[in-house]
């Protein structure tokens, strides 16, 4: 499978605003993600998981080492060049969904597209096509406030794909859900694994990575462990899936 992300010798060191007072948020590690892999970020809090999603997700920029998204180096790139690649290349889904609440469904859909360049018609295309995979095509008129937090993560999910992204990146998406409304989004996110995807998500809880194929665990801005899950492997030499998690510590 071609990679679609990668990271070489990427640190982060934050400087505490009016002190010398510097933090390692990430301390030289090296990730490569190939296209459609589903993979979790765990680790305690402070570890670096948001810091490495900001950078991958080409929000911010590392202070030292290389990121390769596609085909381009991503470390060279200025503010502008970057939130472009942003909008054309990434898919980010929020925590907290960040929709626009004076919006529709349909407008929150169709405003990233706007930015795009898409013309009119087929904003309005692609937007419906999106709210029905995601099972809102009867909510297209509602403005967030009048959706429960599932629907308002699924137009999230929505959004993030209108631009057709070489990765989604998921910071705690089933964070502010209950668990039965977050197994329903972790199912649609089985869905679009299933159909080529790469994901990429943030979680503390272990039955969400579990679901997902590889596990990356963050330690103090290190990674700590590597972990493919053999269970969602393709068949195994002899036909057998093995439930055994085959680890690989760094
Ligand atoms: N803008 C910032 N300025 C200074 N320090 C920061 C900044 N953002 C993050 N940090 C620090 O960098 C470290 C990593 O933070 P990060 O937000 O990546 O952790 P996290 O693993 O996402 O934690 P959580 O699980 O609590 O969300 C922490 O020590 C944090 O205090
Ligand atoms: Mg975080």
């Amino acid at each position: 499978m071609p990679l679609v992300a990668s990271v070489q010798s990427l640190s982060k060191i934050y400087r505490k605003p009016g002190t010398n007072v510097e933090v390692a948020a990430l301390r030289s590690i090296d990730l490569d993600f190939v296209e459609g892999e589903y993979t979790a970020i765990m680790g305690a809090s402070g570890s670096g998981k948001s810091t490495l999603m900001n950078i991958l997700g080409c929000l911010d920029q590392p202070t030292s080492g290389q990121y390769i998204l596609g085909d381009i180096d991503i470390s060279q790139l200025e503010d502008d060049m970057l939130s472009q690649i942003r909008s054309q290349r990434i898919g980010f889904i929020f925590q907290n969904f960040n929709l626009i609440q004076q919006l529709t469904v349909l407008e929150n859909l169709e405003v990233p597209m706007f930015y795009l360049g898409i013309p009119p018609v087929e904003r309005r295309r692609r937007a419906t096509e999106l709210a029905e995979r995601v099972g809102l095509l009867e909510r297209l008129d509602h403005r967030p406030m009048q959706l429960s937090g599932g629907q308002q993560q699924r137009v999230c999910i929505a959004r993030a794909m209108v631009n057709d992204p070489l990765i989604l990146l998921a910071d705690e998406p089933t964070g502010a859900l209950d668990s039965k409304t977050g197994v329903q989004i972790l199912a649609l996110f089985d869905e679009l694994v299933a159909t080529g995807r790469t994901i990429i998500l943030v979680t503390h809880d272990p039955s969400v990575a579990h679901r997902c194929q590889r596990v990356i665990h963050l330690h103090d801005g290190l990674v700590h462990k590597d972990e493919r899950n053999a269970r969602h492997a393709v068949q195994a030499e002899g036909g057998q899936l093995s439930e055994e998690v085959v680890g690989r510590s760094c």
